[in-house]
């Protein structure tokens, strides 16, 4: 049985790759910072849930060691510049050092769409310049090099970059159709940033495409991973709402923020306790729509058929 090891694998994403890893005869390793944060996973079979601090470059050396594959799944989308510099650079380097020294042969790394290897101080957000610094990290990795007793020979890598997913869970349609549920009226910045949501369960085939060969697609590869259908923040906002049948399926008015008020918003709610619903740095990502480039690979080049989102939202969507 091979074995793969997937960090961030109790998340949203991650417990669905967990999932198809398993029915494809994987035996997978999930480590995390608090093994109650696993309690999702930790019936399935095949499955070792370990107790482990990701940071720590020895224990993470260890845990990987003896592994086939790793999956990365483990990101933040709130923190200060340092935050994400160390968990979406710092942590991509010290797998990569794992990845090498254990003799990993395969790994699949989620970033997110708008990264950019090559020029990512061009990205508008620390989000997404720290996406793509940690892309840039494991494809220096990946190429193998080095010479004497200090050559190595690499990793195959695949690089996923998905738009907003969706499905049962979500923390994205589950919370616009909350909020319209509470408020009267829907204030919203990046109203007409236009984003191609992708099913989760598309993402996690993805990923298990990738570890099979990902159809022959030639190492390293970087696939952008989005649903059939471009959205407006807007349009998603009343989408949500016309699901769950908010105010008789009509929602609630959605007033669009010009620049300075959704950072004045994004301010005041970054300020209450706790993981804020929305920060600066979401709004600065905003900036640039979240939609597939069209010049890389897509889910079609894994022999995968993106799910369109309204039939799928009809099933997890809470009616009122
Ligand atoms: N969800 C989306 O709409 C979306 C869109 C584009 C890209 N992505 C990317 O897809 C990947 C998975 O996203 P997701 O929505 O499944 O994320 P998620 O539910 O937040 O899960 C992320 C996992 O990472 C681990 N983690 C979080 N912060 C950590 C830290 N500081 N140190 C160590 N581990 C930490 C957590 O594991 P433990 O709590 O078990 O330690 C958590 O289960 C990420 O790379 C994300 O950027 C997601």
């Amino acid at each position: 049985m091979k074995k793969i090891i997937v960090l961030g694998g109790t998340g949203f994403v991650g417990a669905r790759v967990c999932e198809k890893l398993i029915r494809e005869g994987w035996q997978v390793t999930v480590p995390t910072r608090r093994r109650s944060n696993a309690t999702n996973i930790m019936h399935l079979p095949s499955l070792t849930v370990l107790e482990l601090d990701l940071h720590d470059e020895a224990a993470l050396a260890g845990a990987v060691a003896g592994h086939d594959a790793l999956v990365n799944l483990v990101a933040i989308l709130h923190g200060d510049q340092a935050a994400f510099e160390h968990v979406h650079v710092a942590l991509p380097k010290k797998i990569a050092r794992a990845c090498l020294a254990g003799g990993v042969a395969q790994v699949v790394h989620i970033s997110a769409l708008g990264a950019d290897s090559l020029q990512p101080e061009k990205s508008p957000s620390m989000y997404l310049r720290s996406k793509g610094e940690g892309e840039a990290v494991l494809l220096q990795a990946a190429a193998g090099g080095g010479a004497g007793a200090a050559a190595h020979k690499g990793f195959d890598l695949s690089i996923l970059r998905p738009s907003v997913i969706f499905g049962e869970g979500d923390k994205f349609l589950n919370l616009f159709a909350k909020l319209q549920k509470v408020f009267p009226l829907m204030p919203l910045a990046g109203a007409a940033t236009r984003f191609q949501p992708v099913w989760v369960q598309d993402v996690a085939s993805a990923v298990v495409a990738c570890l099979k060969g990902a159809n022959g697609q030639a190492s390293p590869r970087i696939i952008e991973l989005a649903g059939p259908d471009v959205y407006t923040l807007k349009e998603i906002v009343q989408l949500a709402a016309q699901i769950s049948g908010v105010a008789g399926g009509l929602g609630r008015p959605v007033i669009a923020l010009p620049t300075w008020a959704g950072r004045l918003q994004a301010t005041l709610i970054g300020l209450a306790p706790g993981q804020p619903l929305m920060s600066v740095d979401n709004l600065d990502s905003m900036k640039i729509d979240n939609v597939a480039s069209g010049k890389l690979p897509g889910l079609a080049s894994l022999g995968i058929t993106a799910s369109a989102l309204k039939p799928i939202a009809q099933q997890y969507l809470v009616r009122t």
